[in-house]
């Protein structure tokens, strides 16, 4: 059965992933309803990735809300304002790296953000009937820990995060199944391995390689290189969580994949050999920037993701094979030197007080 969707909350939608899914909202789908982007803009939040969605829709199908979703009375503001029926919960802080060296704002937003967004929609929708109603929340493959050859994860794999930011994210995860337990709220939860495409914050590897590569500076690997990590395009993560919105079995998860793994090292000399081809370089000139360095404190080895699930139970698929959603993300990096310029020097504070009054 298909649930009629009307006014979706989307928190981080800012965001990379956030952004993208609003983008594929207006542009891929039927829908004719509200989306409501409550954002606090923190280094990783770019109102300028809605720029043409705020242009064209704003005030009648589209709506910023600059907030954080630790802050109880304004999340509620939000949920009684628009009538909220939907909540796509992407706000997070997502960087591995940033979380060993500061832990304390992964535990606040996405622990304390999360609860606080379930407490609001149990307060809120306490009097309603539940079943045009859904929560849900956005996790990763991160949290099932690492995976030996041969094995994948699947959605009964028990939890074994390693890092700050994966225990956060399993520690929200586990917040929403228990609200589901406990009060009946009606969840879903989807947990996708690593993406990739245009807007993503060039910290992440992919981006953070295409620049370097493109900028001639030295590209880090860690360690030997021989991690696997499981890469999916980012548009066809959004239509996965689409999928799960319409037609997702309350209470559920779902595991997302591109059943696409690349060992970083082989990766990274992809990339480079991609983009000397675009430069017209010869095919090993910018694999000379490889540099092996100290390794992540630990550093998970393998993710891999079974998605059996999603494909059999909601008719999902990917859409975009390695090469084409690489080519995309290269050719966007290429052409959007003015965002990367500015989300790498913290202009962009200024812009938005500037252009949109936000601070
Ligand atoms: P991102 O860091 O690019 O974006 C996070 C967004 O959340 C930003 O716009 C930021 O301003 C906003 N935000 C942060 N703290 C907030 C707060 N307290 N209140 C309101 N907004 C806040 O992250 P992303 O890569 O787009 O990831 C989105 C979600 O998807 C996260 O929950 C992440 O755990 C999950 N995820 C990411 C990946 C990936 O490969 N990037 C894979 C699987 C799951
Ligand atoms: P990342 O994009 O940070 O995602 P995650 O840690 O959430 O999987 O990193 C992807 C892989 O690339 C991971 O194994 C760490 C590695 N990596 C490097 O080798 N060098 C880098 O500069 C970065 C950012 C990551």
């Amino acid at each position: 059965m298909k649930r009629k969707l009307n006014n979706i909350l989307v928190t981080g939608g800012a965001g990379f992933i956030g952004s993208n899914f609003i983008h594929y909202i207006f542009g891929k789908t039927h829908f004719e309803g509200r989306i409501i982007n409550v954002d606090k803009l923190t280094y990783a939040g770019n109102f300028e990735n809605l720029k043409e969605i705020n242009n064209k829709f704003v005030g009648e199908r589209y709506f910023f809300e600059k907030a954080d979703i630790c802050n109880f009375e304004k999340i509620k503001n939000v949920f009684i304002k628009y009538n909220i029926d939907t909540v796509v919960n992407f706000a997070a802080e997502s960087h591995v790296d940033r979380s060993i060296y500061g832990p304390k704002d992964f535990v606040q937003t996405n622990i304390m953000g999360t609860f606080t967004l379930l407490e609001v929609a149990r307060e809120v929708w306490k009097k309603e009937d539940y079943s045009q109603l859904l929560f849900h929340h956005i996790s990763t493959d991160e949290v099932y820990g690492s995976v030996e050859e041969g094995k994948y994860f699947l959605e009964s794999t028990a939890y074994q995060p390693n890092s700050p930011y994966s225990a956060s994210k399993a520690s929200s995860d586990h917040m929403v199944r228990a609200y589901h337990r406990t009060y009946g709220l009606p969840v879903t939860v989807s947990n996708c391995s690593n993406n990739y495409g245009p807007y993503q914050f060039p910290e992440k590897l992919i981006p953070l390689m295409i620049l370097n590569i493109l900028e001639e500076k030295p590209l880090p690997v860690y360690g030997d290189g021989r991690n696997v990590r499981d890469w999916l395009y980012v548009e066809d993560h959004c239509s996965a969580i689409w999928q799960t919105l319409n037609k997702g079995m309350v209470g559920d998860t779902y595991n997302i994949g591109g059943e696409n793994e690349w060992e970083n090292i082989k990766l990274v000399n992809f990339l480079c050999e991609k983009i000397g081809q675009l430069q017209g370089k010869d095919k090993d000139y910018y694999k000379r920037l490889i540099t092996f360095v100290k390794d992540r404190p630990s550093h998970d080895r393998r993710y891999a993701i079974n998605c059996n699930k999603i494909k059999r139970d909601l008719g999902w698929r990917q859409k975009f094979g390695f090469e084409e959603g690489l080519d995309n993300t290269i050719k966007w990096y290429v052409n959007h030197q003015d965002w990367v310029d500015r989300v790498r020097s913290g202009e962009y504070k200024k812009w938005l007080e500037k252009n949109y009054g936000l601070r």
